[in-house]
């Protein structure tokens, strides 16, 4: 029996992009974008295009560089947001506009301060204007979640009427439980005169943990388009886990009458990329895409698989990309295994000095470390690419910690074509080597959050450290590698640092009514 196909529509450059810390430049959003495309997803949504001109030149770079997937940007029901979007579409070979405006009494009534029908009236008027520039229109209906069905069923059917190809159900809050929400999906097919003209959507948040669940739910109920993110990043607790939704259709075939066109050999190199460029480590235990996810620890569970993989394993590690990846680089391979391996990674070069740089730092490694696998490229990557208004960069570092004596180290900086120094003592080395860049300087910030990871496996492995820095209720995630632990932790501080120093003016699309 033919099935169905299912829209993968991913939104981790934008929805994704709304957690707390996890902005990304430019070039960061194009690695991603690369790659989505490289993994299959139909759309990418690649940002808010009237957020600020970063954003918008994000959004434009990303539409140029995308040909095998549609580029979506969101608007909220303004005229002057979709004009930006189309500008910052037009040059994509498809390009979709995605317009939204809250559907629910609570929001209508405290944030947009709209009635029902004005409303009504916005949702149209933003359809319409988006379709001069496009064929390809998705409305949302903001906090669908909560929202009333009479009135749910009226504003949808005016947005399809208006000329909406995509009709999205957002459960902004979390707040839907799976089977109520594939209800609610049933419901609204039925009822609403002309919704064998839209593709129903539905677009999950995390906060009760059920956001993959209510997709599936919503999926056996006709949804045809799944919005979902990259290890499940996104606003608050997050928004669907792109792997795990993939990973449910594919395994319970039996279940789905749906099917992906993603090529799932992809999901552990995105995730790991996205990992990288956000610094939002992926838990260990996390479905799919974490270090344990496949991996056997009790005696009986290891000798079942043995005997027959079946036994405990429903899905294969190398299908979602875990060792078909797993091409080791070595301190004897060259410029251009090294060049074809990043490409497969989604890293091109602009230059040719950059493929320098990039060689001499992995011999550098390669020194260290005998093994070179995917992880460490795409972390030597990230860090080869200081943004140009990157304020601070480390020269040297000298750490001593001994027994008996309290831990102090030394630092030199380089800032503004000028060497700093700075040294400190502390509880421990790397509390010794984040008090003396604070000397030199004295960034009034809080540090909210402190991790080490491995890697890869083993004691040459290089850690890599995340930091999160709040300010003035602005936070940022810095992150660092190195096989040495405190240079990649003074590393991540100073990436953080320097993402803190960049002013950020950005509209947050949900937070500011019609
Ligand atoms: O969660 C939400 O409602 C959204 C919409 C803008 C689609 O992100
Ligand atoms: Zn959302």
């Amino acid at each position: 029996m033919s099935k169905d196909a299912l829209i993968i529509f991913d939104t981790t450059l934008r929805d994704g992009e709304q957690s707390p810390g996890a902005s990304m430049t430019r070039e960061e959003k194009l690695r991603i974008a690369h790659l989505l495309e490289k993994l299959r997803v139909d759309v990418i949504e690649a940002g808010f295009p009237a957020a600020s001109i970063g954003d918008f030149e994000a959004v434009r770079a990303v539409a140029r560089a995308v040909k095998e997937s549609r580029v979506c940007g969101l608007t909220r029901a303004r005229t002057q947001d979709i004009d930006r979007a189309a500008e910052a579409l037009k040059d994509a070979v498809a390009p979709r506009i995605h317009t939204f405006i809250a559907t629910s009494p609570i929001h209508m009534q405290h944030k947009l301060r709209m009635t029902p029908d004005q409303v009504v009236e916005n949702a149209v008027t933003a359809v319409r204007h988006a379709r001069k520039y496009s064929d390809d229109v998705e409305f949302s209906a903001e906090d669908a979640g909560r929202s009333e069905i009479d009135f749910l069923c009226r504003v949808i059917e005016a947005a399809i009427d208006a000329g909406a190809g995509t009709i999205n159900i957002p459960d902004t809050v979390g707040y839907a439980i799976p089977e109520a929400f594939g209800h609610t999906i049933a419901t609204l097919r039925e009822r609403i005169p002309n919704s064998d003209r839209a593709v129903f959507s539905v677009h999950c948040h995390n906060d009760l943990g059920l956001a993959v669940a209510n997709s599936l739910a919503a999926v056996q109920n006709g949804a045809r388009q799944v919005e979902c993110t990259i290890n499940a990043l996104g606003e608050r607790a997050g928004n669907a886990s792109l792997e795990e939704i993939v990973m449910a259709v594919r395994t319970r075939q039996d279940i789905f009458p749906v099917e992906t066109r993603i090529d799932t050999t992809q999901i552990v190199p995105c995730s790991r990329l996205v990992s990288n460029v956000t610094g939002f480590p992926v838990q260990p235990n996390k479905a799919i895409v974490g270090a344990n996810a496949f991996a056997h620890e009790s005696g009986i569970h290891q000798d079942g698989v043995l005997k027959h993989r079946d036994t405990y394993e429903i899905m294969r590690a190398e299908d979602v990309g875990w060792s078909a990846n797993r091409m080791i680089l070595g301190k004897h391979s060259g410029r251009n295994a090294l060049r074809a391996r990043l490409r497969e990674l989604g890293v091109e070069f602009e230059s040719a000095e950059q493929l320098d740089e990039v060689f001499a730092r992995f011999k550098e490694l390669a020194d260290k470390k005998h093994e070179i696998f995917d992880e460490d490229l795409q972390a030597l990557v990230s860090e080869l690419a200081p943004e140009a208004s990157d304020r601070y960069r480390l020269k040297s570092l000298r750490v001593c910690s001994e027994t008996g004596t309290t831990p102090r180290a030394e630092v030199r900086l380089e800032a503004d074509d000028r060497i700093l120094s700075g040294a400190a003592e502390g509880g421990g080395p790397v509390d010794a080597a984040f008090q003396a860049v604070e000397s030199i300087v004295q960034s009034r910030t809080d540090l909210l959050l402190y991790s080490v990871n491995n890697i890869t496996s083993g004691t040459d492995a290089q850690g890599e450290v995340t930091v999160r820095l709040s300010r003035g209720g602005r936070i940022v995630n810095g992150q660092g590698a190195d096989t040495d632990i405190v240079i990649a932790s003074v590393k991540a501080y100073l990436n953080a640092l320097n993402r803190l120093m960049v002013p950020l003016e950005r509209a947050h699309p949900q937070h500011d009514g019609v």
